[in-house]
């Protein structure tokens, strides 16, 4: 058997590594607080669960969906969520793509948009999928840097013109993996100005519109004039109702891009279950993730807190669920993640693995399994403090 060669292409899966080191600790019965992976401990809330049995029981739900874009009640479920949640109005017959999850049509974006040889542009640090597609792909990834000095939001207008040209494509994602960044309008706008001075297609990553604290509400780059001439973004129920497992998303915005995507699913996937699907309509207009939010804040409080009482001097992020940690001195964002591990038995992901910029960086995730009301989050902290050493 030989493999493709593209697969040498592809750096170690991050979480893979991770789940690795995790595995070795827990063999070695190790009480491991685990702030790694992001993905939401607590439940898809009961109405929605209730949902998904009534559409199951309807048969037609059980064969290939041959809808176009995704079934029509599930587009006009979320043309109607996305009029009332960011006041933009979409066509439902072409402005809305059913998607396997955002993982899945963020992937797929890079296959139907670079050819060998394009430029795609990809913040540093980013959400390892839209880097490791465009190398499958054939294209080059030009990464531009996300600095805490700028708020994590990159200056567009500083990416070499020669780069620019051969770009085809432009990943963002806010709210932010790995930062715990927000966008402003403001940065949307200069995004839209951008792509269409370029001719660059804004693939935007908002699965985490949903996961702010507070009042904060995410905007969507659909709120700028003129973004679906020029943008596509992608959304997920995954971090909104805790149903990473259930694998149902979808993007919105031009047309013409959600075709070209579409093209390649039509050849690849066959689309979600529809009984899922239909659920997921359902639940953008009935349910609610208040409960999980809340959980989610009291334990950034807890950790942020914490951690800023050991030396650090972190702002609480207004959506996500991640803490994006400056590493203290003396360390790398490998060295100290270990040192975390091996000292503390307390688990987050080196930046590094994020890009270049991440290192410097470890990223603690708030969706602790088994953590009720921010203890484990307390605990972690009073390890750190005993076992790590920090030198300001
Ligand atoms: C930034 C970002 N985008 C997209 C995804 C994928 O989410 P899903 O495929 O479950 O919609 C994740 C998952 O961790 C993520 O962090």
């Amino acid at each position: 058997m030989q493999r493709a060669k593209r697969l040498g292409l592809i750096p170690p899966y991050l979480f893979g590594e991770i789940a690795k080191m995790k595995a070795a600790a827990i063999a070695e019965g190790r009480d491991l607080i685990d702030l790694g992976i992001g993905d939401p401990d607590q439940p898809t809330p009961a109405n929605i669960i209730d949902k998904l049995t009534e559409f199951s029981h309807d048969p037609s739900t059980h064969r290939y969906d041959e809808s176009n874009m995704g079934p029509t009640e599930f587009l006009a479920d979320v043309a109607k969520w996305f009029q009332g949640r960011f006041g933009v109005t979409l066509d439902p017959t072409c402005e809305i793509l059913e998607l396997i999850g955002s993982k899945e049509g963020l992937a797929h974006a890079a296959w139907a948009f670079i050819d060998p040889g394009d430029v795609a542009l990809v913040p540093d640090p980013a959400y390892t999928v839209v880097k490791v597609n465009t190398l499958l792909a054939g294209g080059t990834p030009y990464e531009f840097p996300l600095l805490a000095e700028n708020n994590f939001l990159p200056d567009l207008f500083a990416i070499p013109g020669d780069v620019v040209k051969k770009a085809k494509i432009l990943y963002l994602n806010y709210p932010n993996n790995p930062t715990g960044a927000v966008a402003t309008r403001e940065f949307f706008q200069q995004a839209v100005n951008f792509a269409r001075e370029t001719g660059v297609l804004i693939l935007h990553d908002c699965a985490y519109s949903e996961a702010g604290f507070d009042d904060y509400k995410a905007p969507s780059i659909m709120e700028i004039e003129g973004a679906k001439d020029v943008a596509i973004e992608f959304h997920s129920l995954s971090k909104t109702f805790n149903m990473t497992g259930w694998r149902i998303g979808f993007a919105v915005g031009s047309p013409e891009a959600l075709r070209a995507l579409n093209t390649i699913k039509g050849n690849v996937d066959s689309k979600a279950f529809a009984a899922i699907a239909l659920t997921a309509g359902w639940a953008l207009n009935h349910a609610r993730n208040d409960d999980a939010m809340a959980l989610l804040k009291r334990r950034r409080d807890v950790l942020v807190d914490g951690l800023n009482r050991l030396g650090w001097n972190l702002k609480k992020p207004e959506a996500t669920f991640y803490v994006w940690l400056p590493v203290p001195p003396g360390y790398t964002s490998a060295t100290f993640a270990k040192a975390l591990l091996e000292k503390a038995d307390v688990l987050s992901i080196p930046g590094l693995g994020y890009g270049p910029h991440g290192d410097g960086y470890v990223r603690m995730s708030l969706t602790v399994s088994g953590d009720k009301n921010g203890e484990m989050l307390e605990e972690a902290v009073r390890r750190i403090e005993k076992n790590v050493e920090l030198k300001w």
